[in-house]
């Protein structure tokens, strides 16, 4: 099984490795066969699965269900859950108190939490309670509103001298991993090189020490996706396709056929 510490020897050893979200069973079972070392229970699930326009929608205890599910079909992952918009920000007691429902209730090993500076105290409150934590900078989609936008992030010095400095407190406040999001490539790299703790990219170039996609981007499920996006499949449009041949089986009656029925 991979581990938090496992992350931080891989970037040790110049081992590169794969993260993708999971928000349910089936999926878990199937990307733990594919041998995904870290699987993250996104609140991502919020627009890509529930619905939801942002991320800022998704709850705690939507979180809790989602853990749960991949936590019961994946054996060898390291299972970091999302801590939702407003379940973390106001104390770092408040961010212990969530933090503990997702892996007691939710089955995850690790957390995932926005932001750099302004968190500093509760990464140490959750790493000293024994909870390895993922850092999370750049475009971080639960300051969308604050944002403006998807936007890039990190283009302009100030902003890229907050990304390197809440990085590098990130790490001395205890996390062991830093996702970068939308951040550019030749800032991404200065970051990783800056750190022990292995850097997390998704439209952060590839110098990071990982890299992480949301599956359903990735397969092809939505009609849009964002730039940084590889579709290694078009998932979205062989759904159609095979839920309109059902239906027109059932409707000229080729389906069901007779190995499809019990003759007694
Ligand atoms: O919620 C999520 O899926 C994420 C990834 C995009 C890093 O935060």
């Amino acid at each position: 099984m991979t581990t938090a510490p496992d992350l931080i020897r891989f970037k040790a050893e110049g081992r590169r490795f794969a993260v993708l979200t999971a928000y349910d069973y089936p999926t878990a079972v199937i990307l733990d066969r594919a041998e995904i070392p870290v699987l993250l229970v996104g609140d991502s699930v919020a627009n890509t699965v529930l619905g939801y326009p942002t991320t800022l929608q998704v709850t705690l205890e939507e979180m809790v269900q989602h853990c749960r599910a991949v936590s019961r079909g994946s054996r060898n992952a390291l299972l970091v859950g999302d801590l939702p918009f407003g379940t973390y920000e106001a104390s770092p007691e408040q961010a212990l108190v969530s933090a503990a429902r997702l892996l007691r209730e939710g089955g995850v090993h690790a957390v995932k939490l926005e932001g750099g500076l302004s968190q500093i105290q509760t990464v140490r409150r959750l790493t000293q309670a024994g909870i390895p934590v993922m850092g999370h900078l750049g475009l971080t989609p639960q300051s969308v509103h604050q944002f403006g936008g998807y936007k890039v992030q990190g283009r302009d010095a100030k902003s890229q001298a907050e990304i390197l400095e809440g990085a590098g407190e990130l790490e001395a406040a205890g996390a062991f991993s830093i996702v970068l999001e939308a951040v550019p490539a030749p800032l991404a790299e200065s970051v990783t090189r800056a750190l022990r703790i292995p850097t997390i990219g998704i439209g952060a170039g590839p110098a990071c020490d990982g890299q992480v996609l949301v599956l359903h981007d990735m397969l092809g499920i939505p009609e849009r996706v964002p730039r940084f996006v590889k579709r290694y499949g078009e998932l979205g449009s062989e759904i159609e396709r095979l839920a309109r041949q059902y239906a027109s089986e059932v409707a000229d009656g080729t389906f069901p056929g007779p190995e499809h029925s019990y003759p007694k």
